[in-house]
């Protein structure tokens, strides 16, 4: 939930109040505007404060001065841009939360003419973005407000550029995307009681308001379907399980569309095969992949991004109660093909397995990159630095990583390949869900290759990058919303005429 915070865009002019924010490199001089402004004696002050502080100007770093009686604002909060290098690489996503981060409330001008860095309308508007996702906080089920929380919601931010109407206009396109991410980390950090599979597609349909066609597949039309892999997961719940498919139709009428496919599992108990108390909270995160998805749509539609997609994802709950899949239970998929159940906590992939069938099946698509909170094993190997990159198609993993590094959602290819399919081969039926813990990432991934057939597909295996998140620069922790600005910007770059 975003606070009253708001943000404006103006042209140059003076600053007459409230908090100004001063860009300095390493010489720790403010910019010919600002210094102009301020005079001689607030150029004085910044460069004794920094002596005192420490402070050197490097980029990442920031300091508050409270300015003395005769200066027209009433705080300096100094960011470091560092020197010509760093300058040229700025992340202005992250600088925009790292300002975001200083504020305390109230009125804050940001003087926008850096030397040596290229502000574009675009840059302006990640800072924005930045600095909105870093005002994010989860406080829904709080009753009691500390006093320190007030003094850290509201006020306004406003960005002094030379183009405001530029920045403007690419700014509405960017705040659809925030909101995106918004939306992701909500679902993601709403407890599982309250987010059940229905409660979960009823958020998916609201997307209807933004011209989304939304359909959903209740227990029956999966019957109906033989979706009996993603069933077999579902029947140890109270709660029925759910799919959700939304399309966004913004591309050429007929064109084949692209595809995105998330893991919902609403809590992941293990079923059966029941995971160890500590920490097993954190599972009520296991639907993050199904949440990016929602997210994306929103940002998609609400920019109405010129491109044909479709978003499907697999909500279900996994249970241990009396009529639950057992340990050597055999399912058969949508597909036809047959999966003997090792463990009962390997339920992504069977999930994955029909979702991913279903929506090759019947939209035919020019790709499909489904998103899943899949193996702790992904965390052994990339902890929460990177997700897992899992594919058939070198092109799409070629873009992903380049999304990723733009973005700074990064993403890791790891293998795929026979070794690995021949790792989950069973003794009773076409394949086992689980095969041990060497390879662990791949071996799934194995297996949901095989409901993919030939279609451009890719993977990403988000364990260790969507939750139980550590806070950064734009994001106070647990729930970082993760692909959302990936996804948009792969979008972005190349699937929209
Ligand atoms: N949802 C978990 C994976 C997970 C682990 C997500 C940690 C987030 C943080 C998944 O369903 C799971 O339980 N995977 C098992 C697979 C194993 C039984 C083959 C795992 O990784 O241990
Ligand atoms: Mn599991
Ligand atoms: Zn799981």
């Amino acid at each position: 939930m975003a606070d009253s915070f708001k943000i404006d865009f103006q042209g140059p002019g003076k600053v007459q109040s409230g908090d100004l924010i001063v860009f300095v490199g390493e010489d720790l001089k403010p910019t010919s505007t600002v210094a102009k402004q301020l005079g001689a004696k607030a150029v004085d002050l910044i460069a004794k404060a920094a002596a005192a502080e420490n402070f050197k100007g490097k980029a990442k770093s920031a300091m508050s001065i409270v300015v003395p009686a005769g200066l027209p604002v009433d705080r300096l909060i100094v960011v470091g841009i560092g020197g010509e290098k760093e300058r040229a690489a700025l992340d202005f996503v992250q600088l925009g939360g790292l300002i975001a981060g200083k504020l305390n409330g109230k009125l804050a001008t940001a003087v926008l003419d850096l030397p040596g860095t290229n502000v574009t309308p675009d840059a302006v508007a990640d800072m924005a973005l930045g600095a909105q996702l870093r005002r994010y906080s989860f406080d829904r089920y709080k009753t009691k407000k500390k006093d320190d929380d007030t003094a850290k919601t509201g006020g306004r931010l406003v960005f002094s550029v030379a183009d405001p109407a530029a920045v403007k206009k690419v700014y509405k396109a960017r705040e659809g995307v925030q909101q995106g991410v918004i939306i992701a980390r909500d679902l993601v950090n709403e407890p599982p009681n309250v987010l059940g599979p229905q409660e979960f597609a009823a958020r998916a349909q609201a997307l209807t308001k933004l011209g989304v066609e939304v359909e959903i597949l209740d227990d029956r039309a999966m019957k109906k379907l033989g979706m009996q892999a993603l069933l077999g997961v579902a029947q140890g719940s109270v709660r029925g399980g759910r799919v959700a498919i939304m399309r966004w139709n913004g591309g050429k009428a007929g064109e084949q569309p692209i595809a995105f496919i998330g893991k919902g599992v609403v809590f992941d108990s293990g079923g059966i095969s029941i995971k160890p108390g500590a920490g097993m909270e954190d599972m009520k995160g296991d639907m993050a992949g199904a949440a990016c998805v929602v997210g994306l749509m929103h940002a998609l539609a609400s920019r109405k991004a010129k491109a044909n997609v479709v978003g499907a994802i697999g909500l279900v709950e996994n249970m241990p109660d009396g009529n639950a899949q057992r340990p050597g239970d055999i399912v058969t998929t949508m597909s036809g093909q047959t999966i003997e159940i090792i463990n009962t906590d390997a339920e992504g992939r069977l999930v994955l397995a029909d979702v991913l069938w279903y929506v090759q099946d019947r939209f035919k698509p020019k790709f499909m990159i489904d998103l899943a909170t899949l193996t702790g094993a992904i965390l052994v190997a990339l902890a929460q630095e990177y997700a897992g990159l899992f594919s058939n198609n070198d092109e799409l993993s070629e873009r992903l990583t380049a999304a990723g590094k733009a973005t700074g959602e990064r993403v890791w290819r790891m293998p795929l390949g026979p070794e690995f399919d021949k790792m989950i081969e069973s003794k009773f039926a076409d394949m086992k869900n689980s095969a041990g813990r060497f390879g662990g990432s791949s071996t799934a991934a194995a297996l949901l290759q095989r409901f993919v057939n030939d279609v451009p597909w890719a993977h990403l295996d988000i364990a260790g990058t969507a939750m139980g998140s550590p806070a950064t620069e734009i994001n106070k922790g647990w729930s970082s919303g993760w692909g959302v600005r990936l996804l948009d910007r792969l979008v972005r770059d190349h699937y929209e005429a």
